[in-house]
């Protein structure tokens, strides 16, 4: 029996559609021995936890337990969405360094060192800082205002609009812990919020920000050009084929036509029928279903079974074609020979 399992948080529309979804395609496409359901755990054992094909994670983030039971899944060979490796090594500023690497616009932006020292260190810890820190090149190339906001976050929290070095300073300070991006400011004339599945398959809705929470996805706003639209879909599908992200969202403030990624570290994103609206839900629903039938069909038992980004499969290709090129065993032999015969 093929499983596909989803592990989920608070939220309460978004997993049962779903599962009531993959389940009627199942039996609408008469597929035998695959089935989906809540995931439910008993006991996690090392290198034991083959029990799903497919398990779609809605809530490792918030749940260190869980993304430590699916990093063990996906040994076992769990096709886990999103990746948990990855997703435990990214962060927003890396995402950032990234898209420019891949040519996908992005505001300028710093990192800020934390308001609070970490615990257990002490001002010998940071002897390898400057100080004063360089406050003034910061400023200089980010401008005011600018937003301030956790390199590892979402959700909101903790996002600050900052006016003026003082207000920086001011906001800084109450952020205790977080390490703190510092953003030039997007002014936008539109802006989109993407889902992107499968790092291809990619849905836009048009959001408003500035409206409260229930009116951010704007259902009836005015037509926008083709060519923006099939701009952000090129680097929604860039940004995630370099992250290998299977299930995200990406936003993008558009400047001058230019779409800028604000936001694409989101590997739960929102999936609320009462935020999102019928009609994203019903996308997001439909194409998720449509996703984990297609990996529990290309699931192989033993092996590993997930996605990685071209971040990080071109590291481990690179050196295979250099290899290749010069036959490193030979060439040692070699060398030893002529080293030995030259002493003698
Ligand atoms: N550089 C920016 N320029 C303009 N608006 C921004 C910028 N960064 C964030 N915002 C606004 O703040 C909101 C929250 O920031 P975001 O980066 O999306 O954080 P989160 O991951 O918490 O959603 C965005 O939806 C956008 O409206
Ligand atoms: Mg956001």
């Amino acid at each position: 029996m093929k499983k596909i399992g989803i592990l989920f948080g608070q939220e309460d529309t978004f997993p049962w559609a779903f599962i009531d979804r993959v389940n009627e395609k199942i039996k609408e496409q008469g597929i035998k021995n695959m089935m989906a359901e809540a995931v439910l755990i008993d006991t996690v054992e090392q290198a034991k936890s083959d029990e799903y094909a497919v398990i779609i994670d809605r809530i490792s983030q918030d749940v260190p337990f869980y993304r430590a039971y699916l990093k063990n899944a996906a040994i076992t060979g769990t096709a886990v969405i999103n990746n948990p490796f990855w997703w435990s090594a990214d962060e927003k500023f890396f995402n950032n360094a990234l898209a420019e690497k891949i040519g996908v616009p992005v505001p300028k932006t710093f990192i800020l060192p934390t308001s609070h020292r970490p615990q257990n260190t002490d001002e010998n810890s940071f002897r390898n800082m400057k100080f004063p820190f360089d406050w003034e090149k910061m400023f200089d190339t980010i401008g005011f205002p600018a937003y301030m906001k956790p390199h590892d976050g979402g959700g909101w929290k903790s996002v600050y609009k900052v006016e003026n070095p003082e207000d920086l300073w001011a906001k800084h300070g109450e952020t205790e812990h977080l390490v703190m991006m510092l953003q030039e400011e997007i002014q936008f004339t539109e802006y989109f919020r993407c889902y992107v599945l499968g790092t291809d398959n990619v849905h836009i809705m048009q959001y408003e920000p500035r409206n409260p929470h229930h009116l951010r996805y704007v259902i009836d706003g005015p037509p926008v050009d083709k060519k923006l639209l099939n701009l952000v879909e090129k680097y929604c599908i860039k940004l995630n084929k370099a992250l290998g992200y299977d299930f995200n969202t990406v936003e993008f403030a558009v400047r001058d036509g230019v779409p800028y990624a604000i936001d694409f570290c989101n590997p739960a994103p929102d999936a609320d029928i009462h935020s999102v609206g019928q009609d994203n839900f019903d996308w997001i629903v439909e194409n998720a279903a449509n996703m984990a039938i297609e990996k529990a069909k290309q699931y192989k038992k033993g092996k590993m079974n997930l996605t990685w980004g071209t971040f990080v499969t071109n590291q481990i290709s690179a050196p295979k074609t250099a290899a290749k090129k010069t036959p490193a065993k030979k060439q040692t032999t070699k060398t030893t020979k002529r080293a030995s015969a030259k002493k003698k």
